[in-house]
């Protein structure tokens, strides 16, 4: 990777995505959780979600992503500069990106993970785009991918039902600054309030001699404080929408399509409201696919592309929230692959 000398735009060419073939409705929940369809429906908009099966790996599902969206975006995968993979369930703790870069076959990228929970995709979004202006890449294959299954407590119903696994992908590339698609950001953490969604390390030692015992390997299945991280989405996602649109002097009714972390529907709705958009401008794929953190951004972006909905030109507010606790905004203008 080396330096060119002129600051870049950013721009959206084409997206990509990957999701399990195992689709688990509300009802086959309730075969062994107290639960129900109706429960799950009405506080969260959910209806299915994808649980990865053998031959699925967190790794297998990005690199299909990724895959896709270089195809669509009519890129050699070794003209590609850097491979970002937003996730916090790699297969590999030491980083799954280096195996997707193999598996895309991008040869001649850098590939490396980015760890931020639900907020991976736009704070990748975000670092991608740096590497754009500043002319260290020329050409990004942004992924995001969660595998969640593995790390839920699957006899907790207030966690379980709420999370699926999928991939999506999105291809950036430099541009004249003239043609920015990335319009402004905004990100934020707050570490204070970490105990409200975790994915922790487990406890235990091993004692090899007394006075030396490492710490064990593994993780507890993920926690959350439901109430705790609803209030927090509700409060802090209009906050920056509304920080962002001000600071880049942009009109609420000028947003085409608000694309928010697939959560929960209601809040979706209320953050909707709180900008005054109309409900036909919110994206939504959550009762297919429910919660799959870093990747429902790139996967809801890819299907309203792939069915015509975002088209060339289009604005789109986005939002990401969860762990750390963190949370961002970013403003984009679609553009779509190139046509000869
Ligand atoms: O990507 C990370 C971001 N995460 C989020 O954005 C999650 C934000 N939080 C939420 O979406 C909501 O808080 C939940 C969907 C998780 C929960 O909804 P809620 O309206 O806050 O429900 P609750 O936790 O207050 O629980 C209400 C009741 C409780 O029963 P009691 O104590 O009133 O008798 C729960 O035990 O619902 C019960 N409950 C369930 N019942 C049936 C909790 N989970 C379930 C379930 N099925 N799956």
């Amino acid at each position: 990777m080396t330096l060119a000398a002129f600051p870049a735009g950013v721009s959206l060419v084409a997206s990509g995505a990957a999701t399990p073939a195992c689709s688990v409705s509300n009802d086959q929940l309730s075969l062994w959780l107290d639960t129900s369809d109706d429960w799950i429906r009405s506080r969260t908009g959910i209806g299915a979600r994808r649980i990865a099966g053998p031959g699925e790996s967190l790794t297998a599902l990005a690199a299909a992503a990724g895959r896709q969206a270089l195809e669509r975006a009519g890129w050699d995968p070794a003209s590609v500069d850097l491979v970002l993979l937003a996730t916090s369930t790699p297969d590999d703790l030491f980083g799954s990106a280096p195996q997707v870069q193999a598996l895309v076959g991008a040869t001649g990228a850098v590939a490396f993970d980015l760890t931020a929970a639900c907020s991976g995709f736009l704070f990748g979004l975000v670092t991608a785009s740096q590497y754009l202006r500043c002319g260290a890449a020329q050409r990004v294959l942004l992924i995001g991918a969660d595998q969640l299954s593995r790390w839920l407590d699957w006899q907790d119903r207030s966690t379980c039902v709420l999370f699926g696994d999928g991939a999506g992908a999105l291809a950036l590339e430099a541009c004249p600054a003239i043609e920015d698609g990335l319009l402004g950001f905004r990100l934020a953490s707050d570490g204070r309030r970490s105990d409200c969604l975790r994915l922790p390390q487990r406890d235990g030692r091993q004692e090899l001699q007394p006075g030396i015992s490492p710490q064990e390997g593994g993780f507890s299945p993920l926690q959350m404080n439901g109430q705790e991280v609803y209030k927090f989405a509700v409060r802090e996602v209009p906050a920056v929408l509304k920080a962002l649109l001000a600071e880049t002097g942009t009109e609420a009714a000028a947003i085409d399509w608000l694309l928010l972390h697939q959560a929960n529907q209601r809040i979706l709705d209320a953050v909707a409201e709180r900008l005054g958009l109309p409900a036909e401008r919110v994206l939504s794929n959550l009762a297919a696919y429910g919660n799959t953190s870093a990747a429902t951004i790139p996967l809801m972006l890819h299907e309203a592309v792939s069915d015509g909905r975002v088209r060339p030109g289009q604005l789109i507010a986005s939002s990401g929230f969860g762990a750390g606790l963190s949370w961002g905004a970013a403003l984009m203008r679609w553009r779509g692959p190139a046509t000869a």
